[in-house]
């Protein structure tokens, strides 16, 4: 297969990273197509841990391209200091290794700025929860036709036009909100000091995406947050602001849907949720805490704790449908070991009626109790297991359990955060 999309199947912070950067060894290129640097990927490659958030997981692998597609949105000033980071850690990062497409949005400090008001001014059940990062204001620009793009930098005349259309929307929503009006100079002036840090990494992405998939080059596209957290098919409004699911890797950097040849849906063992919103497995308990401890579950751009539960089928089967999933990747397994039991959701009661999906009403969600199968855990360690053979039977009969509740394959099981730890069943590349 020529072109790998990996997508989180959940919500999020599945593990994506360690997988992304398993599976760049074998690509030419690696692209990031939606989401922002509300994203955190952790890499441990030989015991040195890297932590991206809006660069591709690529960059740490050598004589690969990295890209950021026109569907992400792009903080200019965090990039800067994320490359700096980076590149101190002895990562080389050159207009030859990373390509930002022309047309991607940026994100400017009045987007994070009303961001957090927002979140600040919610009351309880409409909170968010966001990462506070301006995301979800930079693609509302985007859409509403106002948005700042990488190109506009390029041209001090039209990018002064482009920012006063941006502050006729904005100066009165920022009254509005007791803030003071942005000083236009100042915002320019700003531009303008990145402006050559930036326009050097700026090309055409969908050109050269297309040269490359023409010269038989393979492209694995790095998707960010979870399927479950998708602007359509997310448990809206508790989701972010992008498509996450698979067919927004085409529109996110400008390809065609049939350049995709495999899906793989990155899946943890149980659930887990930053942020506010349905979660019907969610665990309140003390087996919720142990998840928590043992899985170490802190996110990585905000530290925030996240919220655990038992493993979601009926979701799963939602997501690899809305994705169109070949395969998964099963993620934290070992996070498991020792429970005596565990809980699979399978399905739904909402008023008295069985469901075998998540009904698309928030409130409805919200009333949502699980159908649980409790199924026999295992004592022994799973961590760094490299084959099947290395796993106890009660854990190989949990992932193939797994399997065919959520009806696709498993393709790939990781057994720690370390690259070799990985079981693996059938190769996305492979022809
Ligand atoms: P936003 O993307 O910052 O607007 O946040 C919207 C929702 O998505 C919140 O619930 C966040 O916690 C969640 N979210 C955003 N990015 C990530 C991620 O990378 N992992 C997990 N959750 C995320």
């Amino acid at each position: 297969m020529a072109n790998v999309v990996v997508v989180g199947a959940q919500w999020g912070d599945e593990g994506k990273g360690k997988i992304v950067d398993w599976l760049s060894e074998r690509a030419d290129v690696i692209a990031r197509f939606q989401g922002g640097h509300n994203a955190g990927h952790t890499l441990v490659i030989d015991g040195k841990v890297y932590k991206l958030h809006a660069l591709p997981s690529g960059v740490v692998r050598g004589g690969k391209l990295s890209v950021i597609g026109n569907g992400v949105v792009l903080d200019p000033w965090h990039l800067l200091n994320e490359i700096a980071t980076i590149r101190e850690q002895g990562v080389e990062i050159t207009p030859e290794t990373l390509m930002i497409a022309e047309n991607t949005p940026l994100i400017l400090p009045i987007h994070g700025e009303l961001d957090r008001a927002r979140e600040e001014a919610a009351t309880k059940g409409t909170k968010i929860g966001t990462t506070g990062r301006g995301i979800g204001p930079c693609y509302e620009d985007k859409v509403g036709r106002r948005a700042i793009r990488v190109m506009d930098l390029a041209d001090p005349d039209t990018l002064a036009a482009r920012v006063d259309r941006a502050l006729q929307h904005h100066n009165p929503l920022r009254k509005g909100l007791g803030f003071e009006e942005v000083d236009r100079e100042a915002l320019i002036a700003q531009l303008k000091e990145i402006a050559p840090k930036i326009l050097p990494f700026a090309g055409p992405v969908w050109k050269v995406l297309n040269e490359k998939r023409k010269a038989g080059k393979r492209i694995l596209f790095e998707g960010a947050q979870g399927a479950l957290l998708d602007i359509d098919f997310g448990t809206y409004p508790f989701v972010t602001s992008s498509n996450v699911i698979a067919g927004q890797a085409a529109t996110g950097v400008g390809i065609g849907p049939g350049s995709i040849d495999y899906v793989l849906g990155i899946v943890k063992a149980y659930t887990t949720r930053v942020g506010e919103g349905p979660f019907p497995t969610e665990l309140l308990d003390a087996d919720g805490q142990r998840l928590g401890e043992r899985g170490h579950e802190f996110g990585t751009t905000t530290g925030r704790k996240r919220r655990c539960g038992w493993f979601d089928a009926a979701l799963l089967r939602q997501t690899c449908a809305t994705s169109g999933m070949n395969g998964i990747c099963l993620t934290k397994l070992d996070v498991l070991d020792g429970f005596e039991t565990l809980k699979i959701c399978v399905g739904y009661e909402l008023d008295g009626e069985t469901l075998d999906y998540l009904p698309t009403a928030a409130e409805a969600q919200a009333r949502c109790t699980p159908i649980y199968e409790e199924v026999e855990g295992w004592s022994e360690s799973t961590e760094g297991a490299r084959s099947w053979n290395d796993l106890p039977a009660n854990a190989v009969k949990y992932v193939r359990h797994i399997e065919e509740l959520i009806g696709c394959p498993v393709a790939l099981v990781s057994t720690s955060p370390e690259r070799e730890d990985t079981i693996l069943v059938t190769d996305p590349f492979s022809d």
